[in-house]
């Protein structure tokens, strides 16, 4: 779902290539031997004692998205993002950041690059304890060599912009989860990184806090457009924050789309297993359903949707109106959605071209639109 107010651009934050991680003995010889590097992981384990915990990935991440990465536990997520900025070395393959290669820095470099450019916030927060929230905030700030008064009044900044104003002179014992994970980002923006890389922030929340957070993360991005890549083993969230996600297995990236490919077209049957109990009518698109209109009336008439809008949206739109809605690109009609087609994609019918339903679509199927559920009734119309 694409959550940003500045449209990611074509430029790469990251640019990543061929990457790989091996623990283990004589590491550096798996990548460049074909012999190892196609085996299975028990294989390679057994063969060499090695673990590759990412093999052979490569991917952008653009100016302005949120890049997801998900896959179950193990899947080398964690070491993929930590790799980003050697805080794990990796095996083989390229890594740059706006084109610089990271690979090659130097540690003063590196140092930079983990201060300055690329912010962490962890899954247990990494909070100093004996610190107030308002120092915790500082803190990036005074590694960085800011001065107290500087610091502590940029970091009362970022406090209030995560909602803990009022918070200030609390040690971390003294707050809840939620609020514990509002410092560790807090601190996180207050070097106002150029991308935020978050290694499953909100696994150790309940479900409430877990979606106070995830709305956070949407506003802050909505309002600064910051770069951010996501690190998740839930779909719900990779389905609500990601613009884009990577989704892995054993090491591998076994598909890169957005919300929508990932729920509409998944590479094999384990994404298809992976996404089999996403509700689809909330993430797929009226493209999915749309048809060429079948005449210059039903270009012109019918209440209209935008190409972006959900199926459950278009169902809404298209149970009022009672009729077929339109699909208006800039005020101009690029197709027709009717209810039929739109009850397949919740149905999980595979995806057909637009040319076959423009060719079934007349008789439109007359079928009432369900209402919309509860679960959809949250989502904005
Ligand atoms: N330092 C290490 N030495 C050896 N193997 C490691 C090391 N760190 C990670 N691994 C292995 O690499 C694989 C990927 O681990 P990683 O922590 O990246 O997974 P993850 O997807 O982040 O999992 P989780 O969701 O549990 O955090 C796992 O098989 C793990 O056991
Ligand atoms: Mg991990």
């Amino acid at each position: 779902m694409t959550t940003t107010g500045t449209p990611a651009t074509d430029t790469p934050v990251f640019a990543v290539h061929g990457l790989w991680k091996v623990f283990g003995p004589k590491a550096g010889r798996v990548p460049g031997d074909p012999r190892l590097a196609d085996l299975d992981p028990a294989a390679l384990r057994a063969r060499t004692g090695c673990t590759a915990a990412v093999r052979d990935v490569s991917f952008d991440v653009r100016k302005g998205e949120v890049f997801v990465v998900m896959g179950l536990s193990g899947s080398g997520k964690s070491t993929l993002v930590r790799c980003l900025t050697r805080l794990i070395e990796p095996t083989a393959g390229t890594i740059a950041i706006d084109g610089e290669d990271v690979r090659a820095m130097d540690r003063a470099r590196l140092r930079t690059l983990r201060r300055h450019r690329a912010a962490m916030v962890f899954q247990h927060f990494g909070l100093l304890p004996h610190r107030t929230v308002l120092d915790n905030v500082a803190y990036g700030l005074e590694i960085q060599g800011m001065g107290r008064g500087e610091r502590r009044e940029k970091a009362a900044e970022v406090v209030a912009k995560v909602g803990l104003e009022g918070m200030e002179q609390r040690r971390p014992a003294q707050l809840s989860g939620g609020q514990r994970q509002r410092v560790g980002l807090a601190r996180a923006l207050a070097v106002d990184p150029e991308v935020l890389l978050f290694d499953e922030p909100f696994s150790a929340l309940d479900p409430l806090i877990r979606r106070d957070m995830q709305e956070e993360v949407i506003r802050l991005h909505r309002e600064e457009g910051r770069t951010m890549v996501f690190i998740t083993h839930d779909l719900q969230e990779a389905l609500k924050l990601g613009d884009r996600i990577a989704l892995m297995r054993d090491g591998r990236v076994v598909q890169l789309g957005t919300p929508e490919e990932i729920v509409g077209s998944p590479a094999d049957d384990y994404v298809r297993a992976f996404v089999r109990d996403v509700p689809r009518e909330q993430v797929l698109t009226v493209r999915t359903a749309m048809r060429p209109p079948l005449s210059s009336e039903e270009a012109a008439t019918g209440p209209g949707v935008s190409p972006d809008a959900t199926v459950s949206e278009a169902i809404e739109a298209v149970s009022r109106a009672g009729t077929s809605a339109r699909v208006l690109d800039r005020g101009k009609c690029v197709g027709v959605v009717d209810a039929g087609a739109l009850l397949d994609v919740v149905a999980g019918a595979s995806a057909t071209t637009a040319d076959a339903r423009a060719d079934r679509a007349v008789p439109a199927p007359r079928r009432e639109p369900a209402p919309p559920t509860a679960t959809t009734s949250e989502e904005p119309v």
